[in-house]
């Protein structure tokens, strides 16, 4: 399969292409997403396949008008009106009960559906312009760091979709927060850019899922329960007080070869091969995160020493990949 690469001045082919049931990735305010129209599960196996993805994991739907949700769900509950109400378009998935036009290819053969109205002008106009609802996971290889710049898509992706619209976003760097808003309770699957204390604010009895709290019990979304946003190189997470985690990480350089570090508010590792500062706020971690782990990939360093420290806000997403990154490799000093 030949891939065009397309910038974003004018997508009337990209649009067409969904229309007919191609694969195309685009920039979200996120990250990119692999595209497909949602409800011909023709073109949904399509996105499986150019992933490589287990097939019992769902799928989210973007749509571009909030009142498109109301064709996907005839069960629009108190909760998921005020979410939508106060955060989209923007980097927030609802899960709610499906209607009978959504696939099974889609939902895993779930009853809920999950759907989101991105923020991205991009993102928005390929949507409006292809006429359908688009069914988009990460626009990585299965168990990669999801892609936020568009040689990341280029790296994973060419030769396995039909286009890649190279374009600008991406500016929070990690996926959508996911929301099961499809019972009674309000309950976050999957930490993002809507953090916990903004959804609070909104629903003060919103919480985390169980899973993200206590790693003994199942998630309920399932893409958390695979490996994930896993590089080649080994990840170390090293968290604490600030002066420890360097004093325990310089240690570690004089012990291993080819050593990566990613430096959370600026360290000095005069001995390692390669150090990436994240910035100094989650919110830099959050954005520069995925494409610093597989800069490390590039410099084919053996293994990534994380600087990280426990924080609210944006830093309950940071901590659920860097975690799932490291497969849980964490050493508290
Ligand atoms: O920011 C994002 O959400 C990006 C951009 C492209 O929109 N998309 C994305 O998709 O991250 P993906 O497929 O990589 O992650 C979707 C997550 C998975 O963990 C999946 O298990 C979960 O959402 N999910 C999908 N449908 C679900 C459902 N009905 N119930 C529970 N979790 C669901
Ligand atoms: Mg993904």
């Amino acid at each position: 399969m030949i891939t065009k690469i397309i910038n974003s001045n004018d997508l009337s082919a990209a649009a067409d292409c969904l229309k007919c049931g191609g694969t195309v990735v685009f920039p979200t305010e996120t990250v990119y997403g692999l595209g497909a129209d949602a409800l011909n599960p023709d073109a949904i196996k399509k996105i499986y396949k150019a992933k490589g993805r287990p097939s019992d994991n769902p799928l989210i739907i973007h749509i571009s008008s909030e009142s498109d949700i109301s064709k996907l769900s005839n069960n629009i509950t108190p909760g998921a009106k005020l979410l939508m109400e106060n955060f989209w378009p923007g980097p927030l998935t609802l899960i709610v009960k499906k209607s009978s036009i959504v696939p099974d290819e889609v939902t895993a053969g779930l009853d809920t559906v999950a759907v989101r109205f991105p923020s991205n002008d991009i993102a928005c106009r390929l949507i409006k312009q292809s006429g359908v609802f688009v069914a988009a996971p990460s626009a990585n290889l299965s168990g990669s760091p999801s892609p936020t710049v568009c040689e990341d898509v280029i790296f994973d992706l060419n030769g396995r979709v039909d286009y890649i619209i190279d374009g600008t976003g991406c500016e929070i760097g990690l996926e959508s927060t996911v929301v099961d808003v499809s019972g009674d309770e309000v309950i976050i699957l999957r930490p993002g850019g809507i953090t916990l204390e903004m959804i609070q604010s909104i629903i003060p009895s919103a919480k985390l899922d169980g899973g993200l709290i206590d790693d003994s019990t199942t998630p309920k979304c399932p893409g958390l329960k695979y490996r994930h946003y896993a590089p080649r190189a080994k990840v170390v997470v090293v968290q604490g007080n600030k002066n420890n985690v360097k004093k325990y990480i310089s240690s570690q350089i004089k012990l291993n070869s080819k050593i990566g570090v990613m430096t959370y508010g600026g360290g000095e590792y005069a001995d390692a091969d390669v150090v990436i500062d994240v910035g100094s706020t989650m919110e830099e971690y959050a954005h520069n995160l995925f494409s610093a782990l597989r800069m490390f990939d590039k410099k084919s360093v053996d293994f990534i020493y994380a600087e990280f420290c426990v924080e609210d806000g944006m830093g309950v997403a940071v901590r659920n990949r860097l975690y799932k990154a490291s497969g849980h490799n964490i050493i508290e000093v």
